[in-house]
């Protein structure tokens, strides 16, 4: 396992941990690649009953690497194949998701907060997916989850418009269900996991798919945005926008 996603388990909870905190928790392939096998492991051992997923104080994930989706305009392969296998470990995983939320949550650091069960923000997240801005298109399923969850006008302000949704913001649109200072949200993830985790298994289990429905819908969906984000990848819009991005310190 990379250490570029830290995994540590205790008790029945597993901290699966984004630890690229020199690009803000930009996410590579190879970090896909080992938070696939971290969700998957989770859902297959027997002890484990919940998953935290964490973050840098002040970055909790800057989204994808504009570096590698650059070189992803220059081949016709679209979104790698670890990417979409995290979209769907998402999207199918079998325990609870909590996530700890503190600083920025960029594109796929939002999106995938849509996937969570409970998610515990600081006061300084951020949460914002410019995807149409860079020319692209919102994935993770968050086409079909966002609407649900904020309704139409919320979802389409953050997931079209690109408008960010401040700690509050998010609370008030249902993206988050707790707010504390950004050095309690590990501790009250941690809090909300354990209480999950003492659920009775099997009564918690059957009550989550019922409220999760079938993620065959989420699944598809994931496919259909990876197809238009293929198209996307390979405009000139968002060759243009990845470069702006890379050359502006420059
Ligand atoms: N891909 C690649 N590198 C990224 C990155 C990303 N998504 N986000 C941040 N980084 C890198 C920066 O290039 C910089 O690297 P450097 O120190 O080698 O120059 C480093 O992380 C720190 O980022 P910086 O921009 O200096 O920090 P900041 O606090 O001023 O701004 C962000 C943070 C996240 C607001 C800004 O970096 C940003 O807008 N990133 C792009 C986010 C994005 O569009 N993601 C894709 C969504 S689909």
């Amino acid at each position: 396992m990379s250490d570029l996603v830290l995994v540590t388990d205790d008790g029945p909870v597993r901290t699966v941990r984004m630890n690229r905190p020199e690009k803000k928790n930009a996410l590579t392939v190879p970090m896909y690649a080992a938070l696939v096998d971290a969700l998957d492991g989770a859902g297959a051992s027997s002890t484990l009953r919940v998953v935290v997923i964490a973050g840098a104080p002040g970055a909790f994930c800057a989204g994808n690497d504009l570096q590698d989706f650059l070189t992803a305009t220059r081949s016709a392969e679209g979104l790698a194949p670890p990417l979409i296998g995290f979209l769907h470990a998402l999207a199918r995983a079998e325990k609870p998701l909590v996530a700890a939320v503190c600083g920025l949550a960029v594109g796929i650091g939002t999106t995938m907060l849509l996937h969570c069960d409970h998610v515990v923000a600081a006061s300084d997240a951020r949460f914002s997916t410019p995807f149409v801005h860079l020319g692209l298109v919102p994935e993770a399923a968050s086409s079909l989850l966002g609407p649900r969850r904020l309704g139409h006008a919320r979802a389409f302000s953050l997931l079209a418009m690109g408008r960010p949704l401040d700690a509050a913001g998010a609370l008030a649109a249902g993206l988050v269900n707790t707010v504390v200072a950004p050095d309690g949200v590990e501790a009250e993830a941690m809090q909300a996991a354990r209480e999950i985790a003492a659920l009775p298994a099997q009564a918690l289990a059957a009550t989550r798919r019922l409220l999760r429905g079938s993620p065959e819908g989420a699944i598809r969906r994931i496919d259909e945005e990876a197809a238009e984000f293929k198209r996307r990848l390979a405009s000139p819009e968002a060759r243009a926008a990845f470069e702006a991005f890379l050359a502006r310190k420059r």
